[in-house]
């Protein structure tokens, strides 16, 4: 059994829809414990809901981002965490903690990977950023997390059309609906069967 430990800061729609594919689709997965950047995420609601373990551990209560960094690893450490899902998780944690899970930490982002993302890229702002520049298809991409921001290794993309009526709010629902509660869930699975393997830096099927 895959024991999985989630990052969020906010509503957690990507975790929901990860446990619930757990579920649905009988996937050799738990997720064992939740932990938020900040207080009152909703996500921390739909952990409790499950009886799943949850923490806070907030960036500013350390001296340093190293130390944040450090505290998070051995959270997730003591736990015997085999994968680590960032679900809508908005801070960028250096070395420290990603060189302790190489190849065992994920993401998803609401773009399609080179596009769109990067430093100041999350949530509604990638959006804006998409109808800004007037480009009609955007997507989602759940990939390896490296220390350099969305950069790492692709595991799966989809895409979803943009139309001239979109806000960024729209926009945002569509892309979640029709491609990040599809996709992650997708990748999670892929995962857990042991179906992922990084060959010169891109991701195969086995
Ligand atoms: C999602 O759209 C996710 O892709 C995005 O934030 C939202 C979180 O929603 N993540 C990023 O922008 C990370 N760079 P959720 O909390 O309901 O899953």
């Amino acid at each position: 059994m895959l024991r999985v430990g989630a990052l969020v800061s906010g509503g957690g729609t990507n975790l929901q829809a990860i446990m619930d594919a757990i579920d649905r689709d009988n996937i050799d997965a738990e997720v064992v414990c939740v932990v938020s950047s900040k207080d009152g995420a909703y996500a921390l609601e739909r952990a409790k809901a499950r009886n799943i373990e949850t923490a806070v551990m907030r960036k500013k209560d350390y001296p340093t981002s190293k130390d944040y960094d450090l505290a998070l690893a051995d959270y997730f450490k003591r736990r015997n965490v085999d994968l680590i899902v960032y679900a809508g998780f908005m801070l960028i944690l250096g070395e420290a903690f990603v060189n302790q899970f190489e190849n065992r930490m994920i993401n998803i982002h609401p773009s399609l990977i080179p596009s769109f993302c990067g430093k100041g890229f999350y949530g509604l702002h990638v959006h804006e950023a998409v109808l800004k520049a007037g480009v009609k298809v955007t997507g989602a991409t759940v990939h390896f997390v490296t220390a350099e921001c969305d950069a790492g290794p692709i595991i799966l993309q989809k895409a979803v059309d943009v139309l001239d009526d979109d806000t960024p709010e729209t926009l945002q629902k569509r892309v979640m609906e029709q491609a990040e509660w599809v996709i992650y869930p997708e990748a999670v699975k892929l995962f857990a069967e042991n179906k992922l393997e990084i060959v010169d830096g891109i991701v195969k099927r086995r």
